[in-house]
């Protein structure tokens, strides 16, 4: 008997290569067209019917949806590095493979976007554009919007997984930093070859001048930056933040500089994304402020990345119904 091929449910559009390497391999594959996040309802629906699911960080996987999947499921594929948007506690228990996608471009892209955002910070880039196309620059001066010289700052990199060991490797190589590191565990290897030093997480809060968060969301990274982690931090220090949003208290943040108690803070994700404000009705507010930049969660966003993710996605899902086990296996 020759088996149905296998059907793959994608909850919205992604970039093409992945797609194509599954329908060349025969795999029938449906793309929820619309640039919409799908409901529950869908998704619950799509756990039921399909063998394999292409979801996004947007999705939310939790233990309803999960323990809806009949057996038919075996792999969902989260096109995302992070999956702090699945079930993984439910997934293993229901034996659902569970793959993400990190690789050497995304770090790349998302390494690169961090320092877009130091440099938009300490250059003040996004102010002195916002002044240009207010009429206001009407000739040089020597005293106008001082910033600082990269080379005369210490990184803290708070996460050495792949991509803060990007940031770090473009931070000493590119820009000369000196850096400081929290993690888990020590790499003796990698702080030779970079010269960068392992800390406490209170000296690294205590001594750098740019500070820049690079672990997963998880119960112990929720809130890691808050009121009594701040109060350690320079009065004039950069916060960078291409993790994730609850990584951060932003009502704590936007109290820190709204009271010039931190020099600035960049971001890439929100902590009620999409909502710039988790706190609407109270009377702090990032956009008021000039020393804040934003991004709407596009550290990953270059051509080469997402078409690398759109591959490994698919890749993960070919090897489980080959009987493999995935390369970016997570549970
Ligand atoms: C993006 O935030 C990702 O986790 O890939
Ligand atoms: C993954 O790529 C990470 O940086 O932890």
């Amino acid at each position: 008997m020759k088996l149905a091929k296998p059907r793959v449910f994608v909850t919205r559009p992604i970039p093409g290569p992945g797609i194509t390497m599954l329908k060349k391999k025969g795999y029938r594959v449906e793309i929820q067209p619309k640039e919409i996040n799908i409901s529950k309802t869908a998704l619950i629906k799509a756990v039921k019917q399909y063998d394999a699911i292409i979801t996004l960080l947007t999705n939310r996987i939790d233990k309803d949806v999960m323990n809806s999947a009949t057996p038919q499921l075996k792999v969902i594929s989260n096109y995302a590095v992070g999956y702090d948007n699945i079930d993984i506690e439910t997934a293993k228990k229901k034996s659902i493979i569970i793959a993400n996608t990190p690789c050497k471009e995304v770090s790349e892209a998302v390494a690169e976007h961090t320092f877009a955002l130091i440099l938009a910070l300490s250059r003040r880039i996004v102010e002195a554009d916002a002044f240009m196309r207010a009429n206001k620059y009407h000739g040089w001066d020597a005293n106008l919007m001082i910033g600082r010289s990269l080379n005369t700052l210490t990184l803290g990199v708070i996460g050495l997984g792949n991509i803060g060991k990007m940031v770090v490797h473009m931070a000493v190589k590119g820009m000369g930093m000196n850096v400081l590191y929290t993690d888990r565990k020590r790499d003796m290897t990698f702080e030779k070859e970079y010269g960068a030093r392992f800390c406490t997480q209170e000296k690294l809060l205590k001594t750098a001048n740019v500070i820049s968060l690079h672990v997963p969301l998880c119960p112990s990274t929720r809130h890691l930056i808050n009121k009594k982690t701040l109060r350690l931090m320079k009065h004039d220090a950069l916060l960078i933040n291409t993790a994730r949003g609850p990584v951060v208290d932003e009502t704590a943040i936007l109290h820190a500089l709204y009271a010039k108690k931190l020099g600035g803070y960049a971001l890439d994700v929100l902590e009620c994304e999409p909502h710039i404000d988790c706190n609407p009705n109270d009377r702090y507010e990032f956009k008021e402020l000039k020393n804040v930049v934003m991004t709407p969660h596009i550290a990953s966003a270059s051509a080469t990345a997402r078409d690398a993710m759109s591959t490994i996605a698919a890749e993960s899902i070919i090897a489980v119904f080959q009987g493999k086990t995935p390369i970016h296996k997570v549970v």
